[in-house]
């Protein structure tokens, strides 16, 4: 059974911590799933990690599309959420309606996740009231980086943590089954999530929130462009890949791979009736 939103809800009744990662494809996405992961981002982060974006603004709906098929595909527990690309869900309550409806016909997945608070907040209701569950993010929201003026920390003066509260609500209002809060000091997060009735999920925002995230290259060490702030290594696949490929040059230059084990073979008498 495909984990649902009443039970993520549930886990911040529980007071029961829980997870969430990012997954861009099929076989990533299997593991996450096995090891027992409830809610699966595909996030448009993958912009950055997997296409090689220097941010998540260029992100089209179609590549967004392409990956979650695949996440779907290799996620048989996990509710898998899509993210929504910038500006797909701004320009107008159709546009947004059309585009979250292309994640859940096209993509396959159970939910949307959009980037914003007070602002969204019709929006979120209107997705909503079709029938398609919505994740909020609020504080550092990587898609406004330009206005934000870079990956700063939000919610750092009286002001600004009012705001931030203001637009938790706004997404509690606007019927969102969980917010992501990201780069928010922990005081403020664990405020936020006292003061709101659904489940926040923190990254670079402490301790105190219901759920974490963490995209999953970083977790797993394998993007080593730069470390954020907000992720821990759990291991150190980078090293390990970078190791793999060069043990394989190393044994095919030295002839040591391919051995007989690898590839079929045939009666070699066979052989000589050919010229
Ligand atoms: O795109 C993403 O991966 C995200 C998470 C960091 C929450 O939005």
């Amino acid at each position: 059974m495909r984990v649902t939103i009443s039970e993520i809800k549930e886990f911040k009744q529980k007071k029961e911590k829980f997870v969430m990662l990012t997954a861009y494809d099929y076989s990533t996405a299997r593991l996450v799933d096995e090891a027992g992961v409830p809610l699966i981002l595909v996030g448009d982060s993958l912009g950055m990690v997997l296409l090689g974006y220097d941010s998540t603004i260029p992100v089209t709906m179609d590549e967004m599309i392409h990956h979650t098929k695949a996440v779907v595909r290799g996620a048989k527990h996990a509710l898998v959420i899509g993210d929504m690309p910038f500006m797909t869900y701004h320009t107008s309550a159709s546009d947004a309606l059309r585009n979250a409806a292309r994640f859940m016909q096209e993509g396959g997945c159970q939910a949307v996740k959009l980037e914003g608070g007070v602002v969204v907040a019709d929006t979120v209701k209107r997705i909503v009231d079709c029938g398609i569950p919505v994740m909020g993010h609020i504080g550092l929201t990587p898609q406004s980086i330009h206005q934000l003026g870079g990956h700063k920390a939000q919610g750092k003066t009286p002001e600004t943590a009012e705001r931030l509260l203001k637009d938790a609500r706004a997404l509690e209002q606007g019927g969102a089954f969980a917010v992501v809060l990201e780069t928010v000091p922990a005081q403020l997060a664990k405020l936020i999530t006292e003061k709101i009735s659904i489940p926040t999920i923190g990254i670079g925002a402490g301790a105190d929130c219901d759920g974490q995230v963490q995209v999953i290259n970083d977790l797993l060490g394998m993007f080593s462009d730069f470390v954020p702030k907000h992720a821990k290594q759990y291991a150190k696949l980078a090293g390990i890949m970078k190791s793999a490929i060069g043990d394989y040059i190393g044994e095919v230059k030295s002839g040591k791979f391919p051995t007989a084990a690898h590839s079929p073979s045939i009666d070699e008498s066979l052989l000589k009736e050919l010229d």
